[in-house]
């Protein structure tokens, strides 16, 4: 019996725990309802009278070592896990480092944001376009010149040629032969056009369009809807002219200038010192335009516009390098923290 006592004494001292379980494994080994200890206990029953007493002491102290063991060990293990989670979870949480939104996320948002409130929706469409939405349906019939002032990638899938779209027309077309008027919608989007990259052109930018169709839509309503953009884009004391144009699904067409907001009109390098700004291109839409969409142009008229996410952009942010937007330096676009 002394000697089993000794030995299991010996093991307990000696015992080495490597990972969490193996605190577990010496409660079963020593203290368990089948470990080394109890097996002593049952052992003392054959221990004469006399000894009894003496052997029950040793076994009861051998008992208490292994647990004040156990303890130690448990509040060990304890300690270190603490130390892997040492920072203090009830502490709030220091300063985010927020991202920003891209600047021309911003003047998008704008820019919807102003046609939104007076009743204008928001219609998406496919990048990559057929002939048909990007031009024909536009009055742009096949080889005519027009078809150039829009340099375009086209892309060959099987016999068709398919294209990446020019603007966002495309989406108005579109919507125009899922609607009937009134229709009242805005298209922004990314455009594509085979542009050699300079800091005032690339080969993709962002178009917001316009279109309202509905029964006596006039050019007055035109020019009285693009006034109130101007004027809440640019200010109060913003003031827009509008010079005749050309593009192929517009009847007249115009091209509009904002008084300059630089230089409030006085001439600057930004207005080459005219003292306007142009910033988009409108008309009334062709009446050809609406029939091929399958809207009788007899009984419904209406105006579209379209402009550059960019140029508005870089008159309201002055930044004059198209390329710029598109080169995820973040020391760049660390700087719309404040605009969002
Ligand atoms: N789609 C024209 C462009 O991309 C802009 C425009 C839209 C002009 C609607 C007039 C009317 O240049």
């Amino acid at each position: 019996m002394m000697t089993q006592i000794h030995d299991i004494a010996k093991e307990i001292a000696a015992y080495q725990i490597n990972e969490p379980s193996d605190i577990e494994k010496f409660r079963i080994r020593f203290l368990g309802s089948k470990g080394l200890i109890k097996s002593l206990y049952v052992l003392l029953r054959e221990v004469p009278n006399e000894q009894k007493k003496e052997f029950g002491q040793k076994i009861n102290d051998l008992r208490s070592s292994a647990e004040t063991k156990l303890d130690e060990y448990k509040t060990s293990s304890n300690k270190s896990s603490e130390s892997k989670w040492s920072g203090d979870l009830s502490r709030p949480v220091g300063e985010l480092n927020l991202g920003s939104h891209h600047p021309l996320t911003i003047i998008k948002r704008e820019i919807t944001d102003i046609f939104n409130k007076i009743g204008f929706s928001i219609s998406e469409g496919p990048e990559i376009e057929d002939d048909w939405h990007n031009f024909s349906a536009l009055n742009f019939p096949p080889e005519h010149p027009a078809r150039d002032m829009q340099d375009t990638f086209f892309i060959q899938k099987g016999d068709e040629e398919i294209a990446l779209r020019t603007h966002t027309s495309s989406v108005q077309v579109r919507i125009m032969e899922n609607n009937q008027p009134p229709i009242r919608t805005i298209s922004p989007g990314r455009v594509y056009r085979n542009e050699a990259i300079s800091a005032r052109a690339h080969c993709f930018f962002h178009q917001v369009e316009g279109l309202y169709i509905d029964e006596g839509v006039s050019f007055a309503d035109l020019k009285q809807t693009l006034l109130y953009f101007a004027k809440e884009l640019f200010g109060e004391t913003a003031e827009i002219r509008l010079r005749p144009s050309y593009f192929p699904f517009t009847e007249p067409s115009a091209e509009v200038d904002v008084s300059c907001t630089i230089c409030k009109s006085k001439g600057c390098n930004v207005c080459k010192y005219t003292g306007w700004l142009e910033i988009l291109g409108c008309g009334m839409v062709d009446p050809n335009v609406l029939e091929s969409s399958g809207i009788d142009s007899k009984k419904y008229s209406g105006f579209a516009f379209g402009m550059g996410i960019e140029r508005i952009a870089q008159l309201k942010f002055k930044v004059n390098d198209l390329r710029i937007y598109s080169e995820n330096d973040i020391r760049f676009l660390n700087q719309f923290k404040s605009a969002l």
